[in-house]
Protein backbone atom coordinates (compact mmCIF):
# COMPACT_ATOMS: atom_id res chain seq x y z
CA UNK A 1 0.00 0.00 0.00
CA UNK A 2 1.22 3.23 -1.44
CA UNK A 3 0.21 5.31 1.44
CA UNK A 4 1.43 2.75 4.23
CA UNK A 5 3.80 4.03 6.57
CA UNK A 6 6.08 1.46 8.77
CA UNK A 7 7.07 3.00 11.65
CA UNK A 8 9.32 1.31 14.59
CA UNK A 9 9.10 3.19 17.91
CA UNK A 10 8.88 6.96 17.32
CA UNK A 11 7.49 9.32 19.07
CA UNK A 12 3.55 8.59 20.87
CA UNK A 13 1.09 10.85 19.15
CA UNK A 14 -1.03 12.42 21.93
CA UNK A 15 -4.40 13.85 20.39
CA UNK A 16 -6.55 16.31 21.53
CA UNK A 17 -3.27 16.56 23.66
CA UNK A 18 -5.45 19.06 26.13
CA UNK A 19 -8.17 16.38 27.73
CA UNK A 20 -7.16 16.12 31.66
CA UNK A 21 -6.46 12.37 30.48
CA UNK A 22 -4.34 13.11 28.36
CA UNK A 23 -2.22 15.44 30.24
CA UNK A 24 -1.78 12.50 33.07
CA UNK A 25 -0.90 10.02 29.66
CA UNK A 26 1.85 13.07 29.04
CA UNK A 27 2.84 13.27 32.39
CA UNK A 28 3.99 9.40 32.62
CA UNK A 29 5.57 9.27 29.45
CA UNK A 30 7.54 12.01 30.54
CA UNK A 31 8.49 9.79 33.89
CA UNK A 32 9.19 6.16 31.71
CA UNK A 33 11.11 8.66 29.17
CA UNK A 34 8.79 7.72 26.16
CA UNK A 35 9.21 10.45 23.56
CA UNK A 36 6.03 12.51 22.88
CA UNK A 37 4.45 14.69 20.67
CA UNK A 38 0.93 16.82 21.25
CA UNK A 39 -1.80 17.84 18.79
CA UNK A 40 -5.26 19.44 19.14
CA UNK A 41 -7.69 20.68 15.99
CA UNK A 42 -7.92 24.07 18.56
CA UNK A 43 -6.21 27.07 16.67
CA UNK A 44 -5.05 27.72 19.78
CA UNK A 45 -4.70 25.28 22.43
CA UNK A 46 -3.12 26.45 25.82
CA UNK A 47 -1.73 22.70 26.57
CA UNK A 48 0.64 22.60 23.64
CA UNK A 49 2.87 24.67 26.08
CA UNK A 50 3.40 21.62 28.51
CA UNK A 51 4.66 19.59 24.97
CA UNK A 52 8.22 19.44 23.60
CA UNK A 53 6.41 19.66 20.60
CA UNK A 54 3.30 20.06 18.97
CA UNK A 55 0.88 20.31 15.71
CA UNK A 56 -2.42 21.54 14.59
CA UNK A 57 -4.31 18.70 13.13
CA UNK A 58 -7.91 19.45 11.14
CA UNK A 59 -11.38 18.41 12.85
CA UNK A 60 -11.42 14.56 12.19
CA UNK A 61 -14.67 15.60 10.45
CA UNK A 62 -13.14 17.53 8.49
CA UNK A 63 -12.06 16.08 4.74
CA UNK A 64 -8.10 17.08 5.13
CA UNK A 65 -7.73 15.09 8.52
CA UNK A 66 -6.85 11.79 7.06
CA UNK A 67 -4.51 13.80 4.37
CA UNK A 68 -2.77 15.76 7.44
CA UNK A 69 -2.70 12.95 9.96
CA UNK A 70 -0.32 10.76 7.30
CA UNK A 71 1.61 13.62 6.88
CA UNK A 72 2.67 14.10 10.65
CA UNK A 73 2.80 10.31 10.72
CA UNK A 74 5.34 10.65 8.58
CA UNK A 75 7.52 13.85 9.52
CA UNK A 76 7.60 13.44 12.83
CA UNK A 77 8.06 9.27 12.66
CA UNK A 78 4.90 9.10 14.56
CA UNK A 79 4.97 5.23 15.98
CA UNK A 80 1.67 5.45 18.23
CA UNK A 81 -1.28 7.34 18.82
CA UNK A 82 -3.08 8.07 22.15
CA UNK A 83 -6.50 9.42 22.41
CA UNK A 84 -8.94 9.56 25.27
CA UNK A 85 -11.52 11.00 23.21
CA UNK A 86 -14.11 8.46 22.66
CA UNK A 87 -15.28 9.69 18.96
CA UNK A 88 -11.62 10.26 17.88
CA UNK A 89 -10.54 7.03 19.14
CA UNK A 90 -13.37 5.62 17.10
CA UNK A 91 -12.67 7.31 13.64
CA UNK A 92 -8.84 6.55 14.05
CA UNK A 93 -9.52 2.60 14.74
CA UNK A 94 -11.57 2.52 11.40
CA UNK A 95 -8.91 4.35 8.96
CA UNK A 96 -5.59 3.57 11.10
CA UNK A 97 -5.39 0.49 9.00
CA UNK A 98 -5.35 2.14 5.93
CA UNK A 99 -3.34 5.21 6.51
CA UNK A 100 -0.21 3.63 8.45
CA UNK A 101 -1.14 -0.09 9.38
CA UNK A 102 1.77 -0.15 11.90
CA UNK A 103 0.81 3.06 13.40
CA UNK A 104 -1.23 1.74 16.39
CA UNK A 105 -3.38 2.74 18.84
CA UNK A 106 -1.86 2.60 21.97
CA UNK A 107 -4.56 2.76 24.47
CA UNK A 108 -8.15 0.83 24.66
CA UNK A 109 -11.09 2.08 23.85
CA UNK A 110 -12.07 5.20 26.62
CA UNK A 111 -15.42 4.21 27.14
CA UNK A 112 -14.56 0.28 27.48
CA UNK A 113 -11.54 2.16 30.29
CA UNK A 114 -13.91 4.03 32.23
CA UNK A 115 -16.28 1.91 32.22
CA UNK A 116 -14.32 -0.96 33.56
CA UNK A 117 -14.08 0.34 37.44
CA UNK A 118 -18.06 1.25 37.43
CA UNK A 119 -18.47 -2.49 35.98
CA UNK A 120 -16.42 -4.34 38.37
CA UNK A 121 -17.89 -2.80 41.32
CA UNK A 122 -21.52 -3.36 39.81
CA UNK A 123 -20.64 -7.11 40.01
CA UNK A 124 -18.59 -6.57 44.13
CA UNK A 125 -21.20 -5.35 45.36
CA UNK A 126 -23.92 -7.60 44.30
CA UNK A 127 -21.89 -10.25 45.41
CA UNK A 128 -21.44 -8.38 48.91
CA UNK A 129 -24.97 -8.35 48.98
CA UNK A 130 -25.64 -11.70 48.16
CA UNK A 131 -23.32 -13.34 50.93
CA UNK A 132 -23.57 -11.21 54.12
CA UNK A 133 -21.50 -12.71 56.56
CA UNK A 134 -23.44 -15.10 59.01
CA UNK A 135 -22.33 -13.13 62.39
CA UNK A 136 -23.39 -14.77 65.79
CA UNK A 137 -24.30 -11.85 67.35
CA UNK A 138 -26.97 -10.71 69.38
CA UNK A 139 -28.92 -7.71 67.47
CA UNK A 140 -30.54 -7.83 64.69
CA UNK A 141 -28.84 -6.15 61.39
CA UNK A 142 -30.47 -3.42 59.82
CA UNK A 143 -31.56 -4.01 56.57
CA UNK A 144 -28.85 -3.56 54.28
CA UNK A 145 -29.08 -0.59 52.04
CA UNK A 146 -29.46 -0.63 48.45
CA UNK A 147 -27.13 -1.92 46.17
CA UNK A 148 -26.36 1.06 44.21
CA UNK A 149 -25.37 2.58 47.17
CA UNK A 150 -23.06 -0.63 48.20
CA UNK A 151 -21.62 0.25 44.95
CA UNK A 152 -21.21 3.89 45.35
CA UNK A 153 -18.86 3.44 48.07
CA UNK A 154 -17.06 0.60 46.98
CA UNK A 155 -16.40 3.16 43.57
CA UNK A 156 -15.49 6.01 45.47
CA UNK A 157 -13.15 3.62 47.75
CA UNK A 158 -11.28 3.01 44.56
CA UNK A 159 -10.56 6.07 44.01
CA UNK A 160 -8.95 6.63 47.43
CA UNK A 161 -5.14 5.78 47.99
CA UNK A 162 -4.64 3.73 50.86
CA UNK A 163 -4.63 0.16 52.81
CA UNK A 164 -8.16 -1.36 52.98
CA UNK A 165 -8.43 -4.19 51.29
CA UNK A 166 -11.81 -5.61 49.24
CA UNK A 167 -12.41 -8.52 51.74
CA UNK A 168 -12.26 -5.89 54.77
CA UNK A 169 -14.25 -3.65 53.67
CA UNK A 170 -16.98 -6.46 52.91
CA UNK A 171 -16.32 -7.16 57.05
CA UNK A 172 -16.98 -3.14 57.86
CA UNK A 173 -19.79 -2.79 55.80
CA UNK A 174 -21.68 -5.99 57.79
CA UNK A 175 -20.25 -4.82 61.06
CA UNK A 176 -21.91 -1.40 60.52
CA UNK A 177 -25.32 -3.41 59.64
CA UNK A 178 -24.68 -5.04 63.15
CA UNK A 179 -24.00 -2.09 65.70
CA UNK A 180 -25.54 -0.22 67.60
CA UNK A 181 -25.31 4.02 67.22
CA UNK A 182 -22.48 6.11 68.38
CA UNK A 183 -19.08 7.46 67.00
CA UNK A 184 -17.04 6.08 65.02
CA UNK A 185 -13.48 6.73 65.85
CA UNK A 186 -10.44 5.97 63.86
CA UNK A 187 -7.01 5.63 64.62
CA UNK A 188 -4.63 6.19 62.14
CA UNK A 189 -6.03 7.70 58.57
CA UNK A 190 -3.27 8.41 56.51
CA UNK A 191 -4.75 9.54 53.03
CA UNK A 192 -8.32 8.43 54.35
CA UNK A 193 -9.17 5.04 52.65
CA UNK A 194 -10.62 3.28 55.41
CA UNK A 195 -12.10 6.80 56.71
CA UNK A 196 -13.55 7.38 53.40
CA UNK A 197 -15.69 4.24 53.95
CA UNK A 198 -16.14 4.11 57.39
CA UNK A 199 -17.85 7.67 56.67
CA UNK A 200 -20.00 6.35 53.59
CA UNK A 201 -21.31 3.54 56.19
CA UNK A 202 -21.33 6.42 59.43
CA UNK A 203 -23.87 8.21 56.53
CA UNK A 204 -25.71 4.97 55.09
CA UNK A 205 -26.55 3.25 57.90
CA UNK A 206 -26.83 6.02 60.25
CA UNK A 207 -24.49 5.65 62.91
CA UNK A 208 -23.58 8.16 63.97
CA UNK A 209 -20.08 10.96 63.22
CA UNK A 210 -16.58 9.79 62.63
CA UNK A 211 -13.26 10.97 64.08
CA UNK A 212 -9.95 10.08 63.14
CA UNK A 213 -7.09 10.49 65.33
CA UNK A 214 -3.16 10.83 63.61
CA UNK A 215 -0.61 13.10 63.91
CA UNK A 216 0.29 13.16 60.48
CA UNK A 217 4.44 13.18 61.14
CA UNK A 218 7.02 11.37 59.45
CA UNK A 219 8.45 10.88 63.20
CA UNK A 220 5.30 8.34 63.93
CA UNK A 221 5.65 6.30 60.63
CA UNK A 222 8.42 4.61 62.52
CA UNK A 223 8.14 1.06 63.34
CA UNK A 224 11.09 -0.55 64.11
CA UNK A 225 9.85 -3.82 62.12
CA UNK A 226 11.97 -6.56 61.53
CA UNK A 227 13.35 -5.74 58.52
CA UNK A 228 13.49 -2.17 58.07
CA UNK A 229 11.48 -2.99 55.64
CA UNK A 230 8.53 -0.78 56.53
CA UNK A 231 10.19 2.03 58.00
CA UNK A 232 12.19 2.61 54.89
CA UNK A 233 8.79 2.85 52.58
CA UNK A 234 7.32 5.40 55.01
CA UNK A 235 10.54 7.46 54.83
CA UNK A 236 9.59 7.97 51.48
CA UNK A 237 5.88 9.60 52.57
CA UNK A 238 4.81 13.22 52.91
CA UNK A 239 3.01 13.45 56.04
CA UNK A 240 2.13 17.20 55.22
CA UNK A 241 0.79 15.70 51.95
CA UNK A 242 -0.65 13.23 53.34
CA UNK A 243 -2.80 15.57 55.65
CA UNK A 244 -3.96 17.75 52.26
CA UNK A 245 -4.85 14.10 50.61
CA UNK A 246 -6.69 12.83 53.77
CA UNK A 247 -8.72 16.70 53.87
CA UNK A 248 -9.32 16.28 49.79
CA UNK A 249 -11.05 13.18 50.43
CA UNK A 250 -12.89 13.62 53.48
CA UNK A 251 -13.97 16.97 52.79
CA UNK A 252 -17.11 16.32 50.83
CA UNK A 253 -18.57 14.37 53.73
CA UNK A 254 -18.93 17.58 55.61
CA UNK A 255 -18.67 19.01 59.31
CA UNK A 256 -21.68 17.41 60.18
CA UNK A 257 -19.68 13.61 59.51
CA UNK A 258 -16.44 13.89 60.09
CA UNK A 259 -13.70 15.90 61.56
CA UNK A 260 -9.92 14.52 62.84
CA UNK A 261 -7.71 15.69 65.88
CA UNK A 262 -4.16 15.68 64.56
CA UNK A 263 -2.25 14.07 67.10
CA UNK A 264 -1.06 10.89 68.59
CA UNK A 265 -3.55 8.71 69.32
CA UNK A 266 -3.47 8.40 73.55
CA UNK A 267 -3.60 12.85 73.38
CA UNK A 268 -6.76 11.72 71.15
CA UNK A 269 -8.16 9.90 73.47
CA UNK A 270 -7.78 12.27 76.32
CA UNK A 271 -9.26 15.02 74.26
CA UNK A 272 -12.75 12.56 73.65
CA UNK A 273 -12.49 12.11 77.21
CA UNK A 274 -12.75 15.76 78.14
CA UNK A 275 -14.84 17.58 75.12
CA UNK A 276 -17.06 15.88 72.65
CA UNK A 277 -16.35 18.65 70.18
CA UNK A 278 -13.18 18.33 67.98
CA UNK A 279 -12.80 21.78 65.07
CA UNK A 280 -10.20 21.60 62.85
CA UNK A 281 -9.23 24.40 60.14
CA UNK A 282 -10.40 22.61 57.39
CA UNK A 283 -14.03 20.82 58.47
CA UNK A 284 -14.98 23.41 61.38
CA UNK A 285 -16.98 22.19 64.51
CA UNK A 286 -17.85 18.06 65.36
CA UNK A 287 -19.62 17.30 68.28
CA UNK A 288 -19.47 13.76 69.37
CA UNK A 289 -21.05 11.32 71.38
CA UNK A 290 -18.68 10.36 73.64
CA UNK A 291 -19.30 6.25 72.96
CA UNK A 292 -18.54 4.42 70.34
CA UNK A 293 -20.13 2.07 67.80
CA UNK A 294 -16.69 1.13 66.21
CA UNK A 295 -13.04 1.75 67.08
CA UNK A 296 -11.01 0.90 63.83
CA UNK A 297 -7.53 1.01 65.10
CA UNK A 298 -4.80 1.50 62.37
CA UNK A 299 -2.20 3.41 64.19
CA UNK A 300 1.52 2.42 64.28
CA UNK A 301 1.79 -1.56 64.61
CA UNK A 302 4.76 -1.50 66.63
CA UNK A 303 3.43 -4.51 69.90
CA UNK A 304 3.54 -1.37 72.31
CA UNK A 305 2.04 1.05 70.08
CA UNK A 306 -1.05 -1.03 69.26
CA UNK A 307 -1.19 -1.66 72.87
CA UNK A 308 -1.43 2.10 74.12
CA UNK A 309 -4.13 2.63 71.23
CA UNK A 310 -6.00 -0.46 72.60
CA UNK A 311 -5.59 0.47 76.57
CA UNK A 312 -6.37 4.16 75.57
CA UNK A 313 -9.66 4.14 73.66
CA UNK A 314 -11.41 0.33 74.90
CA UNK A 315 -13.14 2.12 77.54
CA UNK A 316 -15.30 4.27 75.23
CA UNK A 317 -16.50 1.28 72.82
CA UNK A 318 -20.14 1.05 73.64
CA UNK A 319 -21.92 -2.41 74.81
CA UNK A 320 -22.88 -4.05 71.62
CA UNK A 321 -19.86 -2.00 69.85
CA UNK A 322 -17.12 -3.02 67.83
CA UNK A 323 -13.08 -3.12 67.96
CA UNK A 324 -11.08 -3.29 64.91
CA UNK A 325 -7.42 -4.35 64.80
CA UNK A 326 -6.16 -3.77 61.69
CA UNK A 327 -3.39 -6.10 59.98
CA UNK A 328 -3.54 -9.08 63.01
CA UNK A 329 -2.33 -10.48 59.92
CA UNK A 330 0.69 -8.97 58.87
CA UNK A 331 3.68 -10.07 56.66
CA UNK A 332 6.04 -7.17 58.73
CA UNK A 333 5.66 -7.38 62.47
CA UNK A 334 3.29 -9.35 64.92
CA UNK A 335 2.45 -6.48 66.75
CA UNK A 336 -1.32 -6.05 66.02
CA UNK A 337 -1.38 -10.18 66.34
CA UNK A 338 0.38 -10.57 69.74
CA UNK A 339 -2.05 -7.31 71.20
CA UNK A 340 -4.91 -8.69 69.38
CA UNK A 341 -4.34 -12.01 71.07
CA UNK A 342 -3.87 -10.73 74.68
CA UNK A 343 -6.86 -8.51 73.65
CA UNK A 344 -8.65 -11.69 73.52
CA UNK A 345 -7.67 -13.50 76.78
CA UNK A 346 -8.16 -10.39 78.59
CA UNK A 347 -11.56 -9.55 78.05
CA UNK A 348 -12.90 -13.19 76.70
CA UNK A 349 -15.99 -12.62 78.98
CA UNK A 350 -16.51 -9.14 77.37
CA UNK A 351 -16.42 -10.53 73.64
CA UNK A 352 -19.87 -11.64 71.70
CA UNK A 353 -18.01 -12.19 68.24
CA UNK A 354 -14.69 -12.52 66.72
CA UNK A 355 -13.35 -12.97 63.83
CA UNK A 356 -10.70 -12.51 61.11
CA UNK A 357 -11.50 -11.29 57.62
CA UNK A 358 -9.06 -8.91 55.27
CA UNK A 359 -6.14 -9.18 57.73
CA UNK A 360 -7.89 -7.64 60.66
CA UNK A 361 -9.17 -8.88 63.75
CA UNK A 362 -12.96 -7.70 64.41
CA UNK A 363 -14.27 -8.36 67.77
CA UNK A 364 -18.06 -6.96 69.11
CA UNK A 365 -18.08 -6.44 72.74
CA UNK A 366 -21.08 -7.20 75.01
C1 LIG B 1 -1.35 2.03 58.00
S1 LIG B 1 -1.54 3.76 58.07
C2 LIG B 1 -3.26 3.95 58.10
C3 LIG B 1 -3.92 3.51 56.84
C4 LIG B 1 -5.33 3.97 56.65
N1 LIG B 1 -6.20 3.51 57.70
C5 LIG B 1 -5.84 3.54 55.28
O1 LIG B 1 -6.98 3.13 55.17
O2 LIG B 1 -5.12 3.65 54.30
C6 LIG B 1 -1.03 4.05 59.71
C7 LIG B 1 -1.32 5.43 60.22
O3 LIG B 1 -1.14 5.46 61.62
C8 LIG B 1 -0.72 6.74 61.97
N2 LIG B 1 -0.16 6.73 63.32
C9 LIG B 1 1.09 6.41 63.71
N3 LIG B 1 1.22 6.56 65.03
C10 LIG B 1 0.03 6.96 65.48
C11 LIG B 1 -0.47 7.30 66.77
N4 LIG B 1 0.29 7.23 67.85
N5 LIG B 1 -1.75 7.69 66.87
C12 LIG B 1 -2.55 7.75 65.77
N6 LIG B 1 -2.14 7.45 64.54
C13 LIG B 1 -0.85 7.06 64.40
C14 LIG B 1 0.24 7.12 60.89
O4 LIG B 1 0.43 8.52 60.81
C15 LIG B 1 -0.46 6.56 59.65
O5 LIG B 1 -1.27 7.52 59.10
Amino acid sequence: MADAIGLGAGPVLIFPGGMPRALDYLRRCRREGVAVIGASSLAYDIASEQYPSWLRLPYIHEAGFNAALRQAIRDYGIGGIYTPNPVIWNHLQGVLGNLAPDVTLVNASPVEELMAGYRATRIDSREMLAHPLALAVSRTPQPAIAEIAVAALLRHAETVPGMCSHEKTRALHDVARHTVAGDIVEIGSWWGKSACILADLARLYGIGRLLCVDPWSNAHLVQHDEHGLVDKGSALMDAEEALTVFEMNLLPFGANLVNYLRMPSIDGAKHYRDQHSVTSAAFGTTSYEGRIAILHIDGNHAYAAVKADIAAWTAFVADGGWIILDDYTWPFGDGPHRAGDEFLAEYRGRIECAFVMGGALFLRLY
